[in-house]
């Protein structure tokens, strides 16, 4: 039985994708702060799940939920990164922005780095980051969230390249980078292109199941970020 470990499977497309892998007969290690979510894990699916309450921004926390995990399920093939916070925040109120990056920032560098260093010790692994659209350019409306979404990208990229000194080249580093996908977390009123949940959770799990390096989500996106890569700001200024 394969095993994963996803770090956000309390609601949208961590407990979206966590359903799949259940499905798919793998055993699952979930984590997020809500206890009674995990808990409906557990109570519908046994022993295939493993639940671990956590806030990744307590990031001596997250090594021990980490190790705990690794304890029992020895090898680990997959882990699944989707904790996540984002706000408009116009007025740059300092709390959201402290929220955000110690969120995205803090605690997913050091889930990124518990699980690289497991797969390069394991000689085999594949780590699955939930990055976004946002990591391709600034915003006005909300900086905090996408200059984190920029540092996700920048670091999976890393750990990608670092992958080269793997002999086994079986280790695996994915990113995924949704637009809008219809969960609590989807930015503002009236987003376009909002894509629904179910459509976007099977689309991520058919990248990963490809290992594909970077995978944007619906794949229409993929032609808004090459937009966003050639535009210039001062365009963006005007638009936006
Ligand atoms: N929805 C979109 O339009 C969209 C687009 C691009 C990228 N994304 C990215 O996709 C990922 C998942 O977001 P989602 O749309 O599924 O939103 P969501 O339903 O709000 O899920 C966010 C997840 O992050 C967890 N989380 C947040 N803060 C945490 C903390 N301090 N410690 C531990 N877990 C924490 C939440 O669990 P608890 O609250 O239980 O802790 C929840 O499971 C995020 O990284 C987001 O940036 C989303």
């Amino acid at each position: 039985m394969k095993k994963a470990i996803v770090f956000g499977a309390t609601s949208g497309i961590g407990k979206a994708l966590t359903e799949l892998l259940l499905q798919d007969n793998y055993q699952v290690a979930v984590t997020g702060r809500r206890l009674d979510k995990l808990k409906t894990f557990e109570e519908q699916h046994g022993k295939n799940v493993l639940i671990k309450q956590n806030d990744i921004q307590d990031v001596d926390h997250v090594e021990v939920v980490f190790n705990e995990i690794v304890k029992k399920f020895g090898v680990v093939d997959l882990v699944i990164q989707s904790s996540g916070v984002g706000y408009v925040n116009s007025e740059l109120d300092w709390e959201k922005e402290n929220q955000t990056i110690n969120t995205n920032v803090l605690g997913v560098t050091k889930l990124y780095d518990l699980a690289y260093k497991l797969f390069k010790k394991q000689g085999l692994g594949h780590l699955v980051g939930i990055s976004s659209i946002a990591s391709i350019r600034g915003n006005r409306f909300a900086p905090a969230y996408f200059a984190s979404k920029a540092y996700q990208k920048a670091y999976l990229e890393s750990l990608y390249l670092k992958t080269k000194t793997i002999p086994s080249k079986k280790v695996f580093i994915t990113d995924i980078r949704p637009g809008f996908v219809d969960t609590a977390m989807a930015l503002g009123d009236g987003v376009f292109w909002l894509v629904p949940l179910e459509k976007a959770s099977k689309q991520i799990f058919s990248a990963i199941k490809r290992k594909r390096r970077v995978a944007y989500i619906s794949r229409r996106w993929r032609l808004i970020a090459w937009v966003l890569k050639i535009v210039p700001a001062w365009i963006m200024k005007k638009l936006t």
